[in-house]
């Protein structure tokens, strides 16, 4: 049975900034509920969005742009080579090319089906398939079950119809081949209310008890995993044909399996719980804002990510309390969040002169972003985080 725990209000697409000329036109918007799937555990929001309104060629999104990303898939394509010495890769949404770029550009074919960012490795030579994954595509790319290793990162969340997408991954993968998926995890969202990983793009949020029902069906298994910093939590599944005899599983994943057990993953009073602590949270950052407000404190934001979208429509915030935000994203910039329509400017190292405190839109890079932003810190600067509390830092 399927479980509403969580509304979001009314909320726009996360990633449609909007131009000068579309802000006073009436936007798309969409009731954000979140649902938990008593039988697989899968939790997901209740409204799909069609695909193609989401993820065509005014796709603004690079994982470039971020240090920690770039460093975290410098790490794991090393990893690829040395552990699964793979011939041929098949990357699903290479986005960019942070990852594609670690591997010699004869292995591995890029899946995009963002045209304007799929030109972006193109251009660098990387064959690139513009398209979504199918299993057309599967079939018109492998001979037979060739591609020894698939690699998706932050991806499979966005993609509803599973059915598909593995079906597509078993024509593809050889006998002894190997799938990498990697991805928000649901573990931390739910410890540590990150209420802002739900949004049009994440129609799932996976937990390793409901991947591990999910594989099931298509005869597949979870045989070692990492946990990620990267995301506000990531969790990175090591998977294999259940008939391959190579790999063993690993200890590893049985205790993930009780451990989200333990906190109770698997039971719908968690999701109650957490959604009553994610009401208190909006609370909370709207009265910390009216106050710093009344205090006549400078705000703006840091990081006008598709997360803070969901953050700054739930708790109804726009430039009154926040005058603009500031993204490095050449896509985002001299444009509006959607629905709280605030403004984004082109990133600059922060001075005291901009802001008395700032919000953390990108509070999934804090640690990158206060390195960079120790002057502004250091001058009586401060940073507001609504994870895993509302606090000031
Ligand atoms: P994400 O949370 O969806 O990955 O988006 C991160 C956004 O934050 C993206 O628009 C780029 C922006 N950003 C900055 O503006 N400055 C930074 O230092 C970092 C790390 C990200």
């Amino acid at each position: 049975m399927i479980k509403k725990f969580l509304n979001l209000g009314y909320q726009p697409l996360a990633n449609s900034y909007l131009r000068e000329k579309q802000i006073n036109k009436k936007e798309k918007k969409f009731k954000l509920e979140i649902v938990f799937n008593d039988k697989n555990f899968l939790v997901s929001i209740n409204k799909k969005i069609p695909t193609k309104e989401m993820f065509n060629s005014d796709y603004p999104y690079r994982s470039s742009l971020s240090k920690t990303m770039v460093k975290s898939f410098k790490n794991i394509s090393s990893t690829i080579k040395k552990k699964f010495n793979p011939k041929f890769i098949i990357e699903i949404g290479s986005n960019d090319g942070a990852f594609l770029f670690n591997f010699n550009k004869k292995n591995i074919i890029g899946i995009e089906p963002c045209k304007n960012v799929a030109t972006i490795t193109k251009q660098k030579k990387y064959k690139t398939i513009d398209k979504y994954w199918t299993k057309n595509l599967a079939r018109s790319l492998t001979k037979n079950n060739n591609c020894d290793l698939i690699y998706s990162a932050n991806t499979l969340s966005h993609i509803e119809n599973l059915k598909e997408t593995f079906g597509a991954i078993n024509l593809a993968l050889s006998k002894n081949g190997v799938l990498i998926l990697e991805g928000p995890a649901l573990l931390p969202c739910i410890k540590n209310n990150i209420y802002d990983q739900f949004y049009c793009e994440h129609i799932y949020v996976f937990s390793t008890i409901a991947l591990n029902e999910i594989l099931k069906n298509f005869n597949l298994e979870i045989f070692d995993l990492n946990i990620l910093n990267t995301h506000g939590g990531s969790t990175r599944y090591f998977i294999k044909k259940k008939y391959n005899k190579k790999y063993k599983i690993k200890k590893k994943v049985q205790k993930e399996i009780s451990k989200e057990k333990k906190f109770g993953l698997h039971k719908f009073e968690t999701y109650l719980s957490f959604s009553k602590r994610v009401n208190k949270s909006k609370e909370e950052l709207i009265n910390i804002l009216k106050k710093l407000r009344k205090d006549n404190k400078k705000i703006i934001g840091y990081g006008a990510t598709a997360k803070s979208c969901t953050v700054l429509n739930y708790c109804k915030i726009n430039d009154k309390y926040i005058r603009y935000f500031l993204d490095t994203t050449p896509d985002k910039i001299n444009k509006y969040l959607p629905g709280s329509k605030i403004k984004i400017k082109k990133y600059r190292k922060l001075s005291k002169k901009d802001a008395d405190v700032v919000f953390l839109g990108a509070w999934n890079f804090k640690k990158e972003i206060l390195k960079k932003e120790k002057k502004f810190k250091k001058a009586g600067g401060k940073f507001l985080i609504h994870v895993p509390k509302v606090k000031l830092i």
